[in-house]
C-alpha cells in the first residue's frame, strides 16, 4: 500500500489576502521550476479563511499544483452561529482539506473531541479530507503516557465515524510541546506515537483501512529536519506551521519529502 506524502502548511492567523497571492504564487513557481512532481509529494497550504477565495482564483486560474484548505470549521450547518464558517462554505470554494481540532483550538477554544467528531462528519458529508490534529500536552509526555492520551483523544475524534467517513481524514500527530518552540521530537518519538495510531486505526478499522490512512507529523518541522522524519515508515508527511510562511522553505520541505 502507497501512501502519497502530504506536506501541509498551516498558516494560522499570518499573511493577509494579497500577502497569500505572492507567497503562493513563489511557491508553485518554485516547484514547478524544480520539476516537482504533485504526484511524489502533495503540497497544500492551510490558510485564514479571509485568504481562501484569492488562493482559489489563482490556483484554479493557474492550475497551480498546489491544494489549499483551512484551518476550522463549524460543527453546524447553518444559522444563528455567528462568527462561524460551514462545510458548505468551504466546499464552495473548492477547498480539499480542513484542519481540525488543531491544539490552538483546544487549548485556545476549549475543543473537544466530541466537537471535532462532530466536525469530521460535517467535512465529509461535504466531500471534505480533515486533518484531525491530536497530540499530548509536555506533563503527559513527563508522565510517559503520551501514547496512551494521544490515541485516546483519535478514538473520541473519530468516535463512530465509518470507514468511508475515515477515508476522508488525515491524522496528524502534534505533541503540543513540539509546536513552535523548536523543540522537534525526535524521529522515533514521532514514530513511536504514529505507529500506535496506525494500529489503533488497524484494530478500529482493518488493517487495509489503517495502511491506506495518512498520519502525518508536526512540531518544528523545517527543511533540515523533514528528511529524517520523513524516513521513518509510518510518517506520510508533515503539518508546517512557521516554517510554511516562506515560499522558499516550504517548497524545500515539499521537495525533501520525496521518501526513497
Ligand atoms: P510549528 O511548525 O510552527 O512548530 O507549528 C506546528 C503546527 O502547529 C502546525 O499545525
Amino acid at each position: 500500500m502507497t501512501r502519497t506524502p502530504l506536506m501541509a502548511g498551516n498558516w494560522k492567523m499570518n499573511l493577509d489576502h494579497l500577502e497569500a497571492i505572492a507567497t503562493v504564487q513563489k511557491l508553485a513557481q518554485i516547484l514547478i521550476d524544480s520539476k516537482h512532481d504533485a504526484a511524489t509529494v502533495e503540497a497544500a497550504v492551510l490558510v485564514p479563511f479571509t485568504d481562501i477565495r484569492s488562493v482559489q482564483t489563482i490556483v484554479d486560474a493557474d492550475k497551480l499544483p498546489l491544494a489549499y484548505g483551512a484551518q476550522d470549521v463549524s460543527e453546524h450547518d447553518s444559522g444563528a452561529y455567528t462568527g462561524e464558517i460551514s462545510a458548505a462554505m468551504l466546499a464552495k470554494l473548492g477547498v480539499t482539506y480542513v484542519a481540525v481540532g488543531h491544539s490552538e483550538r483546544r487549548e485556545y477554544h476549549g475543543e473537544t473531541d466530541a466537537q471535532v467528531n462532530t466536525k469530521v462528519r460535517k467535512l465529509a458529508a461535504a466531500g471534505l479530507t480533515s486533518i484531525v490534529c491530536v497530540g499530548e500536552p509536555l506533563e503527559i509526555r513527563k508522565a510517559g503516557t503520551h501514547v496512551e492520551y494521544t490515541v485516546d483523544s483519535l478514538k473520541g475524534s473519530l468516535a463512530d465515524l465509518s470507514a468511508d467517513e475515515l477515508a476522508k481524514v488525515v491524522v496528524a500527530y502534534e505533541p503540543v510541546w513540539a509546536i513552535g518552540t523548536g523543540e522537534v521530537a525526535t524521529p522515533e518519538d514521532a514514530q513511536e506515537v504514529i505507529g500506535a495510531i496506525r494500529e489503533a486505526i488497524a484494530q478500529w478499522y482493518g488493517a487495509d483501512v489503517a495502511a491506506a490512512t495518512r498520519v502525518l507529523y508536526g512540531g518544528s518541522v523545517k527543511s533540515g529536519n523533514v528528511a529524517e522524519i520523513m524516513a521513518k515508515p509510518d510518517i506520510d508527511g508533515a503539518l508546517v506551521g512557521g516554517a510554511s510562511l516562506d515560499p522558499e522553505e516550504f517548497a524545500k520541505i515539499v521537495i525533501l519529502g520525496k521518501t526513497a
